[in-house]
């Protein structure tokens, strides 16, 4: 086929059989290159094999399934690590009394929104006087542990567990820890039973 050369209107080209024009664009029926036409082959193979696979036969895990899983690992692992290293109250004491930890308990309970609730001496609004010697969910620093770690929704007392995590729940404790019996100011009137500690 003869046509007008583009780049040189004036020049007319023989491009051979495979050559052809659509409005003015020249074209050539090249052969792909093996590697392109493998790549292609083997994509395509593959997306059969991936179908049958997971939407088929359905051998493989969906994304929910493995993620599921994963977390059930997690769980595992972490159960594990609790039971070599249970929390006791005699750990959180010791913890209580390092202040480094304690300042960094400090810290947390400022920048977690405890303040909203309890004021950021502690001294109570919404939520309790944490710095007396009454308890609605028992003084023993594991059951303060598991107050914030497991909230009390109904009573407007968040869950922390998930949003902070074991060792930052364990830092708060031992801030408690070291204010409680304090008596602030102004705070607010007990609730709970009375609890030495
Ligand atoms: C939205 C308000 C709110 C926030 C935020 C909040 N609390 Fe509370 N908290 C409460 C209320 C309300 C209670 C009392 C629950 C009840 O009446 O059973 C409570 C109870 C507690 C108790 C148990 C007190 C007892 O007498 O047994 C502890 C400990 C505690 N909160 C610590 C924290 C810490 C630490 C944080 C921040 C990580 C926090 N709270 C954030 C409202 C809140």
């Amino acid at each position: 086929m003869t046509e007008k050369n583009i780049d040189r209107p004036n020049q007319l080209v023989d491009h051979g059989e495979e050559a052809h024009s659509f409005d003015g664009i020249q074209e050539y029926d090249n052969k792909l290159p093996n590697w392109w036409l493998w790549t292609f082959y083997l994509a395509c193979l593959f997306s059969v094999g991936y179908w049958i696979h997971y939407h088929v036969l359905q051998t493989g895990l969906s994304s929910m399934e493995a993620y599921q899983l994963e977390m059930k690992e997690a769980k595992k692992a972490a159960e594990k690590r609790e039971a070599k290293n249970p929390l006791t109250d005699a750990l959180l004491l010791k913890l209580s009394k390092d202040p480094k930890i304690v300042a960094e308990g400090k810290t947390l309970f400022l920048k977690n929104g405890c303040v909203g609730c309890h004021k950021a001496d502690a001294g109570g609004m919404i939520g309790p006087n944490l710095t007396d010697e009454y308890w609605l969910h028992g003084g023993k620093p594991t059951q303060i542990y598991h107050t914030i770690f497991n909230g009390v929704p109904l009573k407007g007392m968040p869950a922390q567990g998930k949003l902070l995590g074991r060792s930052r729940i364990q830092k708060l404790v031992a801030y408690l820890e070291s204010i409680r019996n304090t008596h602030v100011k102004g705070g607010k009137a007990p609730q709970g039973k009375k609890e030495e500690g």
